[in-house]
């Protein structure tokens, strides 16, 4: 049997990551967050002093950080260049600059290596959350799902994320400016694959929006 390979897409807030790691679970499958590896490269430039917007400098050094991500959906960690950084590219520094920095084709090309690695070595199968990966990652995965929510849900979602340290209102502002960086840039925009299912989870609970992603899934098998 082929490895069963699920593509999670969607803009920020849509519940990408608690959707993907409970589906994961649950199927038995290995977990790629791959915002995560976008975030761990810009939290390293961020550390070596690069300036961000300057997308040469972004280029150019895109190949020196090597990002290694664990797969398992109960404690996913990453690491760049040996040092955790779990926690820090949650921070708000790295939310600011990681659309700039994943605009840049030098770091998509290294990052996409680095997905379809992993994809490859998932014995049993992975399950992996991001905005280009039925379209461009992995564009032959066994099932496709694209989740969307009102853009008022996602902002409630995030700042409670935040434990309300930032208002809604900003919350909400942020969250629009990066799903239009990251639905406008040239290389790989988020973007629904033309085979991917929507899922809409404004309405739904997590766990009826995993029941939905479990049953589309088995319904490829
Ligand atoms: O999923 P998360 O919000 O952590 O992703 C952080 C950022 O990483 C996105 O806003 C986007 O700029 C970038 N990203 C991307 N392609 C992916 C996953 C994330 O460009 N497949």
């Amino acid at each position: 049997d082929n490895p069963v390979i699920v593509a999670i897409d969607g803009p920020s807030g849509t519940g990408k990551s608690s959707t993907s790691k409970a589906v994961a679970a649950k199927l038995g499958l290995s977990y790629l967050d791959t915002g995560a590896q976008y975030r761990a490269i810009t939290w390293w430039m961020l550390n070596n002093g690069i300036d961000v917007n300057d997308p040469a400098a972004v280029a150019d050094t895109a190949g020196k950080a090597v990002v290694v991500s664990g797969t398992d959906p109960l404690d996913p960690q990453i690491s760049v260049d040996g040092v955790d950084v779990t926690m820090p590219i949650r921070s708000q520094e790295v939310t600011a600059a990681v659309s700039a920095v994943s605009a840049v084709p030098e770091v998509r090309s290294r990052m996409v290596e680095y997905q379809r690695a992993a994809a490859a070595s998932a014995a049993a199968g992975i399950v992996v959350e991001g905005r280009d990966i039925g379209t461009t990652v992995l564009p032959d995965a066994t099932a496709k799902i694209f989740l969307t929510a009102s853009a008022a849900v996602r902002a409630a979602r995030r700042s409670t994320e935040l434990n309300g340290t930032v208002s809604v209102a900003a919350t909400q502002e942020a969250l629009t400016r990066r799903d239009a960086a990251d639905s406008g840039r040239k290389t790989s925009p988020l973007a629904m694959a033309a085979d991917a299912v929507e899922v809409d989870t404004s309405e739904l609970t997590l766990d009826q929006v995993v029941d939905r992603v479990v049953a589309l899934v088995e319904q490829k098998l």
